[in-house]
């Protein structure tokens, strides 16, 4: 039965239509209601906004679901590859065998990057940020690439930006990493499979070889998977709204390696071993710095806890901590910050200022204790989350394509001066 709203302003009624999703999930439509009323609605941040009606992920904060396309994400960490989970959330299902080895091969066929993309490196400074180097890179490639820049978007060019956009980017991403220390870079080996590759290009070198330990490509497989894709969040939101313009996809996708650079998004995986290493620096004191994060005149966070819709438990970082503890014992890691990690988790998860307000570790937190077991370079742990989460951008890039979406234009409430006439500069 199709339900309806009322909302009553200067006493008069007026009808808003309620959209419910496959999952019983209740919005109110008030799409019509500046037009009717001369009203919009309000809300910072967006906590309360659902942007887009969307088939790909379904997330439920409160229960601790997540699943891409139905799929649950415990199933699709304990059994799939990322390609796979890749081309299902891009292409709505699970590949059967033969659409996986052609998706795999068409990706292996792109891992290279054009060689005057190579000279770009040389310009930047080597302590340059590999997310800025990775955001400009792939902004780049809208110039070498000219005809994605074409509105008319036909389905075969916009697979091969995709295919594309998801062989080059460990490429690009090993190669920042490698130039930040000035090292030659390794080219793609294509007999590799996506997570072996894109290591092979991070530690082998031209001297000596990589023994690519499974127990790690395994754990880099699992965490991609795991980063895939996560419905509206700050960076796919911003994907969606730059692509809602017409703008290309490699445009679109680097307007999203910027949103997730950010601490409080994909940035809080690095500031997690930051504050690590900070809190070991001052002598260990996990109750200190706990208090600081309780004090509202501080503007410490305990970063990697806390999330905008998990309010109960992250079901990834429930997956990742377990995955994190396998990793530690079988690689027989020893590290005083990985100790610190764990009295930071017990000291949080029984203090009641972080119990009233639902704060537990997120999937950043353990995240960060992985990569940084995995010997990922601290920097490079953004960059990890963003190879993670390129299938999910592109999913819902296409996703507003399709549905021909209208350009994203938020209203806002204006709260500046009235009209007032200009004065002389000297009478000022
Ligand atoms: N440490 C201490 N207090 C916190 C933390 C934290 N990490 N996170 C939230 N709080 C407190 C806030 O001060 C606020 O307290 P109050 O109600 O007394 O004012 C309350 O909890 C609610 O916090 P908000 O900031 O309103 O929650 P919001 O949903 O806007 O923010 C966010 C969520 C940004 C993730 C926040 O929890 C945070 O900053 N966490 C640390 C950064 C982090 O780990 N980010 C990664 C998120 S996961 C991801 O992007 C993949």
């Amino acid at each position: 039965m199709s339900q309806t709203a009322k909302i009553v302003l200067n006493e008069n009624e007026h009808d808003l239509p309620v959209v419910t999703g496959s999952e019983n999930e209740n919005a109110i439509d008030i799409s019509k209601l500046r037009a009717s009323t001369g009203y919009i609605t309000i809300d910072p941040g967006y906590k309360n906004t659902g942007a887009t009606t969307s088939a790909i992920t379904f997330l439920d904060g409160e229960k601790g679901i997540l699943r891409y396309r139905g799929y649950p994400i415990e199933q699709l960490a304990a059994n799939a590859s990322f390609m796979e989970v890749a081309y299902l959330l891009i292409y709505g299902e699970l590949p059967n065998a033969v659409e996986l080895q052609l998706f795999e091969g068409s990706i292996k066929r792109h891992t290279l990057v054009h060689e005057d993309m190579k000279r770009f490196f040389e310009a930047y400074p080597a302590k340059a940020h590999p997310m800025g180097v990775l955001s400009s890179m792939v902004s780049s490639f809208a110039t070498f690439y000219p005809e994605s820049q074409n509105p008319d978007r036909n389905s075969e060019a916009i697979n091969l930006t995709i295919h594309r956009l998801i062989a080059k980017l460990p490429t690009l991403a090993a190669w920042s990493y490698k130039n930040s220390m000035r090292h030659p870079f390794m080219y793609p080996k294509n007999h590799l499979n996506y997570c072996e590759n894109f290591l092979n290009m991070m530690f082998a070198m031209p001297t000596e070889d990589y023994n690519i330990d499974p127990v790690i490509a395994d754990a880099i497989n699992k965490l991609l998977i795991l980063h895939a894709d996560h419905e509206q969040n700050c960076s796919t939101s911003t994907v969606r709204i730059v692509g809602s313009s017409q703008a290309n996809l490699y445009s679109s996708i680097s307007a999203g390696i910027c949103a997730l650079w950010g601490p409080l998004h994909g940035g809080a995986n690095q500031k997690v071993i930051e504050m690590l290493l900070k809190i070991h620096i001052d002598g260990g004191n996990v109750d200190k710095w706990v208090e600081k994060a309780k004090d509202k005149n501080d503007p410490f966070r305990l970063m990697g806890f806390g999330h905008r819709v998990y309010k109960n438990f992250d079901p990834r970082a429930k997956i990742i901590k377990k995955s994190c503890d396998d990793v530690l014992e079988k690689l027989g890691v020893d590290d005083p910050l990985l100790d610190i990690a764990k009295k930071l988790e017990k000291v949080a998860l029984e203090d009641e200022y972080f119990k009233e307000r639902n704060l537990y570790p997120n999937v950043d937190f353990y995240s960060g204790i992985i990569y940084k077991a995995l010997r990922i370079p601290t920097e490079m742990f953004t960059v990890m989350f963003a190879i993670g989460r390129l299938p999910g951008w592109i999913a819902q890039w296409k996703e507003m394509t399709e549905n021909g979406e209208p350009i994203g234009r938020p209203r806002q409430i204006y709260t500046g001066h009235g009209n007032r006439d200009y004065v002389d500069v000297a009478k000022r």
